[in-house]
C-alpha cells in the first residue's frame, strides 16, 4: 500500500468516524434575529401560477411591508405579550365549542347534531395575522381580507357604513352593493339563508324581506348585515361568481378595530368559500405563511397537480380529521416530536385528543407532557444561552442580547402515517422563546399554530380528508 492511499484510508476511516459522532449528536439550525423588516423582500417565484383547477393569491402579514396597506397608515400592532393574551382567548374560545359535546376532536363518534355555538374570533382577531387582496363585485373593487380556517362565513364592510352603528376602521375602499352591477340580497326564503340557521348565524328579515346574518365572536363582538352574493375575482380571470359573504353594516366590539376590510372564512362548514368552490376546486387549498412579516407568501384554491415542480408527491401528508359536531375544524394525528434529530418517543396516547391545524392560532399548543419533555430537551441543546424571563404563556426564553444569530436544536413534528415535519427556524423561536405552550390539561385537543407552519406550503385536501406539508415553499 502506498503512503498516499495509507493517508487517503486513514482520513476516510475519521471521515467514517466523524459522522457516526455526528449522528449522535443533536442537530441545529441558524435562527437570523435581524431578519430585514423595513422593505418586502417578496419572493413572486415562489407563488404558484394558477393552473387548470388552481387559482393562487399573494397572501403576507397584516403589520408586514408586504401587505397592500400603506405601512404608515398608522395601523398599531400589539405587543408580543398582548398578541399572546389574545391567542390564549382564541384557544380557550374553539376548546370551549367542543364542550358540552365533550368531544376530543380525534374519534369522537358523533352521534348528535351540530352544536351552535358562536365562532371563534373576537378579541383574538387580531390573531389573525394574514392577509390577502381580492376583487369583489363588477367593476371589482379591491378589498384586503384576512383569512381564517377557523370560521365559516366570509364577509366584508358595506355601505351604508355606519348605518345606525359604527363600523371598524377600514383602509381601503369601502364596497357599496348599489355599485356593483352582480350584487344580490338573498332573501329569506332561500337555502343559502336557511342554511345560516344550521349554524346559528341567521339573524332573521329586514323589512325587504332580505336575510340578515350574525356572526357573534367569543369576546361579545359581532358582526351583523344582509347576506349576499356576488363575483369574487381571485387573481386575474379566476372569479367565483355567485360568492355568498355577509354585507356587514355593524360591527360592534372590541375586537373589530384593524383596518382590514373582512375576513375569508376557510372552515370545514357549508358557509366557507372551500365548501363554496367544492365543485371547481375539490374542497382543497393550501397556503404558505412566510417567515418573517417582510416577505410574503400565497394562497391556492385547489389542489396541486400530482408530480412536477409543487407536485403533490412533495408534500409530507397525513390523514385530517373532522369532528362532525364542529365541522368547521380541521385536525391532525401529532404523534410524537423530534429534538435535534432525536425524538422524543412520547407515548401516541399522549396526543389522543388530537390537533387542531389553525392559521389563525399563533403559538403551538401540546399537552402538558409533550410540551414538558419538548421544553426540556430543547433546553438541554441550548445550554450556550443565558435564560431570560417567561413572556407571557411562553416559559423557555432565552436572552439573545447583542446576538445576530443563534444555533438553535431542530424541532420535527411527526404526524401519524409517518410524515415528518422539520420546523423552519422561525417555526421554533419567537420573540427570544421556544414558541410551544402547554395546553390547560392532558385532555384537551392541542394545536398547530401559525409560527410552526411558517415557510410550508399547507394544504388542506379536505375531500380527500389528508393534510400535506411541503417544506421551502416560501
Ligand atoms: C413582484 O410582484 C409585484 C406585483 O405583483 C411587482 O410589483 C414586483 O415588481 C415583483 N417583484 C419582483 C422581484 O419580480
Ligand atoms: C365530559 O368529560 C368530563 C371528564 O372527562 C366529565 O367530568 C364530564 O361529566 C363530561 N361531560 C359530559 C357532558 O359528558
Ligand atoms: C325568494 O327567493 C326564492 C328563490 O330564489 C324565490 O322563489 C322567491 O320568490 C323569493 N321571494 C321573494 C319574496 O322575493
Ligand atoms: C353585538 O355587540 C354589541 C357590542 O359588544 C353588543 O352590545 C350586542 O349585544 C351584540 N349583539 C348580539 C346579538 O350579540
Ligand atoms: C442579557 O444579557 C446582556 C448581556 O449579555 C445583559 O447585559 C442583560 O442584563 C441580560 N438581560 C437579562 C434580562 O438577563
Amino acid at each position: 500500500m502506498t503512503s498516499v492511499s495509507l493517508v487517503l484510508l486513514l482520513l476516510l476511516c475519521s471521515y467514517h468516524s466523524f459522522v457516526a459522532r455526528a449522528g449522535n449528536e443533536q442537530s441545529y439550525k441558524v435562527l437570523d434575529l435581524n431578519p430585514s423588516r423595513a422593505v418586502c423582500s417578496e419572493p413572486n417565484a415562489t407563488i404558484p401560477s394558477s393552473s387548470d383547477g388552481t387559482s393562487s393569491v399573494t397572501l403576507s402579514h397584516r403589520y408586514g411591508p408586504c401587505s397592500p396597506a400603506d405601512p404608515n397608515s398608522g395601523e398599531k400592532r400589539s405587543t408580543d405579550e398582548e398578541l399572546l393574551r389574545r391567542d390564549q382567548l382564541r384557544a380557550d374560545y374553539i376548546r370551549r365549542k367542543f364542550s358540552g359535546s365533550n368531544g376530543t376532536a380525534a374519534g369522537e363518534d358523533g352521534q348528535s347534531s351540530k352544536v351552535s355555538v358562536p365562532t371563534t374570533l373576537g378579541s383574538s382577531l387580531d390573531t389573525l395575522e394574514y392577509v390577502i387582496s381580492v376583487g369583489l363585485g363588477s367593476p371589482a373593487l379591491t378589498q384586503r381580507v384576512v383569512i381564517d380556517t377557523g370560521s365559516d362565513v366570509s364577509w366584508v364592510q358595506c355601505e351604508p357604513c355606519p348605518a345606525p352603528s359604527p363600523c371598524h376602521a377600514h383602509a381601503g375602499a369601502l364596497f357599496d352593493p348599489a355599485a356593483s352591477s352582480t350584487y344580490a340580497a338573498f332573501n329569506c326564503s332561500a337555502a343559502e339563508c336557511a342554511q345560516l340557521g344550521d349554524s346559528g348565524e341567521a339573524n332573521g328579515c329586514d323589512a325587504k324581506s332580505r336575510c340578515q346574518y350574525i356572526v357573534k365572536y367569543g369576546d361579545g363582538s359581532n358582526t351583523t348585515g344582509t347576506y349576499s352574493s356576488d363575483v369574487l375575482t381571485l387573481s386575474g380571470s379566476d372569479v367565483v361568481r355567485g360568492f355568498q359573504f355577509g354585507c356587514s353594516h355593524a360591527e360592534l366590539g372590541a375586537g373589530m378595530d384593524d383596518k382590514t376590510d373582512g375576513l375569508i372564512g376557510l372552515g370545514g362548514d357549508a358557509q366557507s368559500l372551500v365548501s363554496q368552490t367544492a365543485a371547481r376546486y375539490g374542497k382543497s387549498f393550501s397556503y404558505c405563511l412566510p417567515a418573517t412579516p417582510a416577505s410574503s407568501g400565497f394562497l391556492t384554491l385547489g389542489a396541486p397537480a400530482s408530480g412536477g415542480g409543487g407536485g403533490a408527491s412533495r408534500f409530507a401528508t397525513t390523514p385530517m380529521l373532522r369532528s362532525k359536531k364542529v365541522p368547521t375544524y380541521y385536525f391532525a394525528a401529532l404523534e410524537d416530536i423530534a429534538v435535534g434529530g432525536k425524538k422524543l418517543g412520547l407515548s401516541p396516547s399522549v396526543f389522543a385528543a388530537g390537533s387542531l391545524v389553525d392559521s389563525g392560532t399563533v403559538i403551538t399548543r401540546l399537552p402538558p407532557a409533550a410540551y414538558a419533555a419538548l421544553s426540556s430537551a430543547f433546553r438541554a441543546g441550548m445550554t450556550r444561552y443565558a435564560r431570560a424571563e417567561p413572556l407571557g404563556i411562553l416559559d423557555t426564553c432565552f436572552n439573545f442580547t447583542g446576538l445576530d444569530k443563534v444555533s438553535i436544536p431542530t424541532v420535527a413534528l411527526v404526524f401519524a402515517g409517518g410524515a415528518v415535519v422539520d420546523l423552519d427556524a422561525h417555526g421554533i423561536v419567537s420573540g427570544g422563546c421556544l414558541a410551544f405552550a402547554p395546553t390547560r390539561d392532558d385532555k384537551a385537543f392541542g394545536t398547530i399554530g401559525n409560527v410552526q407552519q411558517r415557510t410550508f406550503e399547507v394544504l388542506y385536501d379536505v375531500g380527500g380528508g389528508v393534510f400535506g406539508f411541503r417544506a421551502g415553499a416560501c
